[in-house]
């Protein structure tokens, strides 16, 4: 995600600050560097793909003098890692300089609206429409204030945005709309950033901007309004108790439970995907003799998640196959007709990218899902997505997956409704349903943060654990045994319920803990059976269910509960976080590092 930090200085430069601010954001990860400064009232930006050490050297941003200005470090979302895509970006008569974080969803009907009017853009990203919607505000000769408040009214999606601008020099202007951002005063000037880090050596005292709040800041300090109409907003300020260490992860204990936290957000982020991109990928699937799912690890349970779901919704079959094995496999009916979707978080997995060369050689059309902008994966598919999860820093991937299955379940949808596969009232209910993913998985958080620290105290000594789950389910089973696996060097199996009698139960016996995905489905009744069949046999249950299933309850020795209502189809998003969870408490438990387990790197480029 974006690291933002700008600031009012009464004596000195303000880029000094601005370049220590922005090197205590880099943990958020970046790919470009830019800064502007108003001095003597003429706006300079300087900007350039690269670490931040790097840019800040080769362009000689250190030397730039004035005592207002704001940074970014860019962690690209829409638009390649490059020079022209860095921020900040300027209206048409380079005068106001701006800075996002976020996703603007109707980027393209703006811009398309101001091209009409006659504005020129250079990037390719969807921050760049802003400035310009402010540039043509001003034309009705509103002030700043007003035209930047008219504006924000118009974006749909999230943003943490600061202004600075050679037409109001001795003022920075920032608003927030779901992305984060921070204020913060002292005896030296005034401050906002993307997070607390930045502005921790300068105060310990901030106030968070709340959704929908926009600040004009001052050497005096700043002033919040509410976005929808102006009014004043009187908020005390927050002490901050955290160290520098801790702030870099929000007071979190490691990156890997506050990506787990994450969730909701990442997922209202995946749910802001481009119409044309979806449509795109659609249109291919649709047309392909045969749909092969490559990936490795997490990203191939989330492939098994989406055989299911494409089964379900658009009568696809898919075949989901781990990439390693893609080209032994499949590789000698791979031909013009098929399609390889690859799915892989940083677009850089060398056994992804071996299924890939060997696809396009035979000619195959080549689609991607990856969270990382111009990574090589976007760079060799004819068409690609970014899942819009941000930077995931802990090593085991939690957010990245729920963000992958819920993209490949929009595009499932978007596929079936193009087949004619769905009625209109199914359609309408299934869309709805995954508006309400965030807010189901906010609820799990909710519900079983204290259930699933305390279970891990009571399974934390377990030498072997089965996961087990029917349907889609199997596919939360996997990922599941995968996080504990990684995570606590438990040894650990997953199998489709239905399956474990062909085997796995042979490893059952008095006390062996086996963990039961059970969403509410058609196949409720089998899970109560395999339950059955495991307790039988002396097995300890622990059961992932919905709120108030009696049935699974009593069966249970521990059960963790889930919101009530989650269509089964979808449920692997939300039914993974318990799983998450418990991984993570159990590493701790065990005294081992959740953000860097053993042997694993966060990216497998080697073969
Ligand atoms: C597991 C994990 C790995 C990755 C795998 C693929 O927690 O992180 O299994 O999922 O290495 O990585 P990407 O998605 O980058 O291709």
């Amino acid at each position: 995600m974006c690291g933002i930090f700008g600031c009012i200085i009464r004596d000195g430069k303000a880029v000094r600050l601005i370049t220590d601010g922005l090197k205590r954001l880099e943990y958020r990860g970046y790919d470009s560097v830019g800064v502007a400064i108003v001095d003597e009232g003429q706006l300079q930006v300087r900007k350039d793909a690269g670490r931040l050490e790097a840019v800040v050297n080769e362009l000689k941003i250190n030397d730039m003098k004035g005592k207002v200005g704001m940074g970014h470090t860019r962690w690209a979302t829409h638009g390649a890692p490059n020079m022209v895509n860095a921020h900040p970006h300027t209206d048409g008569s380079g005068r106001i300089a701006l800075v996002h974080n976020g996703v603007i969803e109707n980027y393209m009907e703006l811009k398309e609206e101001l091209i009409e009017k006659g504005h020129n853009f250079v990037s390719r990203t969807d921050t760049e429409v802003i400035p310009h919607m402010i540039e043509e505000e001003m034309k009705s000769d509103v002030g700043l204030q007003v035209a930047i408040l008219r504006v924000l009214r118009r974006l749909r999606g999230s943003y943490a945005i600061v202004v600075v601008t050679s037409l109001d020099p001795d003022h920075i202007y920032c608003a927030r709309f779901e992305s984060p951002l921070v204020l913060g005063v002292s005896e030296k000037g005034t401050y906002c950033a993307s997070d607390v880090p930045a502005i921790l050596p300068y105060t310990k005292k901030v106030n968070y901007l709340r959704n929908g709040e926009m600040a004009v800041l001052s050497l005096e300090g700043y002033e919040i309004m509410k976005v929808s109409d102006g009014s004043h907003v009187e908020r005390g300020l927050e002490e901050i108790t955290w160290s520098l260490e801790m702030a870099e992860k929000q007071g979190y204990r490691h990156f890997m439970l506050k990506e787990i936290y994450e969730q909701p957000n990442s997922l209202r982020n995946g749910l802001r995907l481009q119409e044309q991109y979806v449509n795109l990928l659609t249109q291919f699937l649709d047309r392909g003799r045969e749909v092969y799912l490559s990936a490795a690890g997490t990203s191939y349970h989330s492939c098994v998640a989406a055989s299911y779901i494409f089964s379900k919704l658009s009568r696809l079959t898919t075949i989901p196959v781990v990439s390693s094995e893609f080209i032994e496999r499949y590789g000698s009916n791979v031909g013009i007709d098929s399609i390889v979707l690859s799915v892989s978080q940083s677009g850089e997995t060398y056994d992804t990218l071996k299924a890939i060369d060997h696809a396009r050689m035979r000619a195959a059309t080549v689609l991607g899902i990856t969270n990382t902008v111009g990574s090589t994966l976007t760079r060799v598919s004819r068409a690609y997505i970014i899942q819009q999860s941000g930077p995931e820093i802990g090593v085991a991937a939690t957010k990245t997956f729920t963000s992958q299955v819920l993209v490949l379940a929009q595009l499932a949808l978007r596929l079936a409704k193009m087949r004619g596969k769905l009625s209109q009232d199914e359609q309408d209910e299934l869309e709805a349903d995954m508006k309400k993913i965030p807010d189901w998985v906010q609820m799990t958080l909710d519900m079983c943060s204290e259930k699933t620290k305390a279970l891990a105290e009571k399974y934390v000594d377990d030498k072997l654990f089965l996961f087990l789950g029917r349907g889609v389910s199997s596919a939360t089973a996997l990922e599941g045994r995968l996080k504990l696996l990684e995570l606590t060097y438990v040894p650990a199996l997953a199998y489709p319920a239905g399956e474990s009698k062909h085997g796995p139960i042979s490893v059952i016996e008095d006390g062996v803990a086996c963990v039961f995905i059970c969403p509410r489905s058609e196949t409720h009744s089998h899970i109560i059976g395999s339950i059955m069949e495991m307790k039988a046999r002396g097995a300890k249950i622990l059961a992932i269910c919905e709120e108030g299933d009696e049935e699974i309850k009593r069966l249970a020795d521990d059960y963790i509960e889930m919101p009530k209502g989650i269509p089964d189809i979808i449920s692997p998003i939300p039914y993974v976080v318990p799983q998450q969870l418990m991984a993570y408490h159990l590493a701790v438990l065990k005294g081992l590092d959740p953000d860097k387990p053993r042997n694993l790197a966060k990216s497998v480029t080697v073969p």
